[in-house]
This record gives C-alpha cells, sequence and structure tokens, in this order.
C-alpha cells in the first residue's frame, strides 16, 4: 500500500453502470426476473455498503428479496471484528451449499471485511467450492463486472488486491428506510489500534468532499429523511487528509444549516480527537442530536497505552465532563473491552470505576479477541479464559444496574421523539438520544416527530404516550 487515495472517476463507475444494463438484458432475453438476497454482518459501515450493494443489483435488473432460498444471486457482506463473528459466516456459508443444491442457478458472492484477510480468501478458495466470486471492500464499486464474469464465464473471481482505496462518488443506493439514512463522510483507518483488524481491511483514512456530502444530506432531506447518522471509524478526523479547511465540527455547522426539520447524529469519535470546538458545535446546534458515543475501551491507562488508543482515563473523563457541562442531558454510549492481554483484576477495576464516574445510557461490550495480524494477537495474555467471563458478567451486570436507574429518571418527562416505525401493536419512537421507546398510536404517525410523555422504564427501553395538547 503506498497510502495515496484514488479518486475513482465517473467513467469508470459509468462503465460498472453498463455492465449492470448489460446483465439486465440478459435476463430480459429470457424473461426472467432475477432475485437477490444480501445478508449483512458487523456496523453501520457494511450496512450502508449493502445499500450500495442493492442498489446495484437493482440497476441489474434484480429484485431484491429476503431469503436465501430460491435467490439467484446471495451476497454475503461480511465482518472480521471478531472470531465469533467470522465463524457465524463461515456457519453460514457453508448452509447454502444446499440453498445452491436446490437452486443450481444460485450465484454465490463474499464480500466485506472478511475479504480483507488473505488468509479468509484462500480458505474459500479451497474449502468453499460453491462460492462464486470474493471481493473487498475496496472493490464493491466493481460488483457489477465481478457479477458479469461470473454469470457471463461461470468462473470463480476474486477481486481482493490489496488496495490504498478509493472514494467512489455517484454509485445508486438502495436506501433501507426513507425516514434515517446513512451517510459515509470517509472510508478507513489510521489509527491502528493493536487489537484491531479494521485498517488492515479497509485501508487508509480518506475523506470525502464536503461539497459532496452537502448535497447528499440536502437531498435526503428533501425527500423526507428526518435523521441522518454521518459514518466513520473516526469521523473526528474527518477532512485531516484533504487541503479543504472543513473540519468535522465545521461539516456539522454546514449540514446543519441546511433547511428542514431533521436530526444530524454520527459515529464514531475516537475520544483523541474529540475536540472542545465539536462539542460546543454540537451544543449550539438544535439539529445536532445530543447523542455521542464516545468508546473508551479501557478505564486503565496503562491498558490504553497498549492498545494504541493515544489517551488516557484522566483526559477521557476531561473530555467527557467538558461534553456533558455544555450539554445537559447529553446521552452517552461507549465500547469497551474487556481481557486485553494482560489485564491485572485492578485495572479491570478501574474500567468499573470509569463507568461508574461517567454513567453510560448503555454500553457496547466484548471480550477481547485476536485477530490474526495485529500486535495484540502475539501478546502475553496469562488471564484464563473463565477469568474473563466473569469479568465480562460483573461489567454487564454493573452497566445494566446504571442503565435501568437512568432509564427510570426519564418517567414522567415528556420528549420530542421521531415516530419510526412499529413493534407488534406498538408504534416505536426514538428520543433525541436514541432511546427506544414503544407507545400505542395510529400508523399514520410514523415519520412525524411528536411530543412523547414516559410512563415506563426498563434496562433496555422506555414505554410512553403521545403527550396531550391542553
Ligand atoms: N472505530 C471505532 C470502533 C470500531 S470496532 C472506534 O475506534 O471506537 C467496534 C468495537 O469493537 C470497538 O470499539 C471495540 O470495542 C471492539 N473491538 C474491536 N476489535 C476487537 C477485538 N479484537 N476484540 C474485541 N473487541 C474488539
Ligand atoms: Fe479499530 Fe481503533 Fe480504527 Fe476504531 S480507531 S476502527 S478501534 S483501529
Ligand atoms: Fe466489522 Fe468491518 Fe465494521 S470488521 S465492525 S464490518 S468495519
Amino acid at each position: 500500500m503506498n497510502g495515496k487515495t484514488t479518486v475513482i472517476q465517473q467513467e469508470q463507475v459509468n462503465s460498472q453502470l453498463a455492465f449492470c444494463a448489460e446483465i439486465k438484458a440478459f435476463w430480459l432475453e429470457q424473461n426472467i426476473t432475477p432475485t437477490a438476497y444480501v445478508e449483512t454482518y458487523g456496523c453501520q459501515q457494511n450496512e450502508a455498503d449493502s445499500e450500495r450493494i442493492r442498489g446495484l443489483l437493482i440497476e441489474a435488473g434484480y429484485a431484491i428479496v429476503q431469503e436465501a432460498e430460491g435467490a439467484d444471486v446471495v451476497v454475503m457482506n461480511t465482518c472480521a471484528i471478531r472470531e465469533h463473528a467470522q465463524q457465524r459466516v463461515f456457519g453460514n456459508l457453508g448452509a447454502l451449499t444446499h440453498t445452491k443444491r436446490r437452486h443450481p442457478r444460485q450465484k454465490i458472492f463474499l464480500c466485506g471485511c472478511m475479504a480483507g484477510q488473505e488468509q479468509v480468501v484462500t480458505r474459500i478458495k479451497n474449502s468453499y467450492p460453491h462460492v462464486d466470486g470474493v471481493f473487498s471492500t475496496h472493490h464493491l464499486w466493481q460488483f457489477p463486472e465481478i457479477l458479469r464474469r461470473v454469470l457471463f464465464t461461470g468462473k470463480r473471481t476474486y477481486f481482493t488486491a490489496d488496495e490504498p482505496g478509493s472514494i467512489v462518488e455517484g454509485l445508486p443506493q438502495q436506501r433501507d428506510s426513507g425516514l434515517k439514512a446513512w451517510v459515509s463522510i470517509m472510508y478507513g483507518c489510521n489509527n491502528f489500534c493493536t487489537y484491531c483488524i479494521v485498517p488492515y481491511v479497509r485501508g487508509r483514512e480518506r475523506s470525502r468532499k464536503w461539497e459532496d456530502i452537502l448535497a447528499e444530506c440536502q437531498a435526503l432531506v428533501e425527500n423526507g429523511v428526518k435523521d441522518i447518522t454521518l459514518l466513520g471509524q473516526n469521523v473526528n478526523s474527518y477532512g485531516k487528509d484533504l487541503d479543504q479547511g472543513v473540519d468535522f465540527a465545521d461539516l456539522l455547522k454546514k449540514i446543519a444549516e441546511i433547511p428542514g426539520d431533521f436530526l444530524i447524529r454520527f459515529m464514531t469519535s475516537h475520544p483523541r480527537d474529540a475536540s472542545k470546538k465539536l462539542f460546543d458545535t454540537m451544543a449550539a446546534s438544535p439539529k445536532i442530536a445530543k447523542q455521542l458515543h464516545l468508546p473508551f475501551q479501557s478505564g486503565s491507562s496503562r491498558v490504553l497505552k497498549a492498545m494504541n488508543r493515544h489517551y488516557d482515563r484522566e483526559t477521557y473523563l476531561e473530555k467527557v465532563n467538558y461534553a456533558k457541562s455544555v450539554m445537559p442531558g447529553l446521552v452517552l454510549t461507549s465500547d469497551v473491552i474487556v481481557g486485553f492481554p494482560g489485564e491485572t483484576e485492578e485495572e479491570f477495576e478501574e474500567t468499573i470505576t470509569l463507568i461508574e464516574q461517567v454513567r453510560y445510557d448503555s454500553l457496547f461490550t466484548f471480550i477481547f479477541s485476536p485477530r490474526p495480524g495485529t500486535p495484540a494477537a502475539s501478546m502475553d495474555d496469562p488471564t484464563p479464559k473463565e477469568e474473563k467471563n466473569r469479568r465480562f458478567d460483573r461489567l454487564c451486570a454493573v452497566q445494566n444496574g446504571i442503565s435501568e436507574e437512568l432509564h427510570k429518571e426519564y418517567i414522567g418527562k415528556t420528549m420530542r421523539c421521531l415516530i419510526d416505525g412499529t413493534d407488534k401493536e406498538f408504534l416505536t419512537a426514538r428520543t433525541e438520544g436514541g432511546r427506544l421507546v414503544r407507545l400505542m398510536g395510529d400508523k399514520s404517525l410514523i415519520g412525524s416527530f411528536a411530543d412523547i410523555t414516559v410512563t415506563g422504564a426498563t434496562t433496555w427501553s422506555l414505554t410512553g404516550k403521545l403527550t396531550e395538547k391542553d
């Protein structure tokens, strides 16, 4: 990798769209409407990528279906973040031998972060002969070319060459919702936290031009989207690779100036780069949700150093305290890893005291999983698995207690929420901070903001009712 970002030219995108047209004509000639199923694992980046894959498939004439059985194309968009995530994919991939046997013209593709690892690609080549094509995240925009080759030649096709990473604009995207939208503002990661596979499978950090992002958000708002989540592995370093004089806080401000009734959120923020300017910008704009996902990973400064996180416990707490002081009622969430190699009982206790101090609304908790090729995978790790499980259970118990207490504090409060769907006989809504509320009401309310009074709370969610107007 030479670290240089390639900008994929419009003609290159157009030639992919021409492949789509060719595939569409191929099916049309046979009077067949082909079907495709896309299964997504992992984070929001993958969700957003799957929307692009579906967009390309629709362009190629495919109807999107909800199961692999009988589908002409199956795409597994995979995650490599932990061993368990990968095992699930291999298991589900194995089961596709049966769907293919029952529907022999089925073509199976594997993409996403697992496809960025050489040993995974080798394993697919050798042990999963029913997989027709593999492409890493760098090659997603070439999916039409891969599909065409598989379809017209029957040859297994691999687009997995390691690339510095590119920026592609103008790909079709089939969004899952008309109400909420993911908008990728940057790709890749430069941080190389010692436990993490992402920089290896998604390449170097590269930002989209602010004009392109703004135009996309503008179009979304014009089309009725009410909730936009800006995506990147480390949104706070947005723009550092471009010479445009616009940092992440400036970008947020520009998006917040788009006329209309909508909310902006973002993830993920790296604590090292989260600045006072960012928190002040959030505080100043009613359109920026007062919600912050700020992964701390460990409460011990020694472990944070071994993780290569570039902040310590004290600076993390200072930042959180500042954010809370300028945004009262801020909803804070985080990621944490227990059982990092060499983590002692005392260091684990520092994680517990940190969550007790910060009082997160909710936490994503993980047990360290060694990823081949990362520095942490070869660190000395004497703590037995049972001990790590015990720490994990204790962490979850402490956090569940905090979440429940914080949720109880909502009872009796009235909040403006976006009503976004249904769950059985209930409507579902999200508070500005992203908490789930269930309530009774008419389906015609879906898509609108409404004042909701909270009447009940559990560890995980809230119940409420529409606030009666005087
Ligand atoms: N870019 C984000 C995180 C993306 S991965 C950030 O830096 O905050 C999502 C979460 O998965 C991480 O925050 C971390 O808590 C967890 N994670 C990543 N690699 C892991 C590993 N090898 N074992 C266990 N958890 C891991
Ligand atoms: Fe992984 Fe660290 Fe990058 Fe997040 S910031 S994606 S944890 S390397
Ligand atoms: Fe997984 Fe890749 Fe996201 S490894 S967490 S899908 S960036």
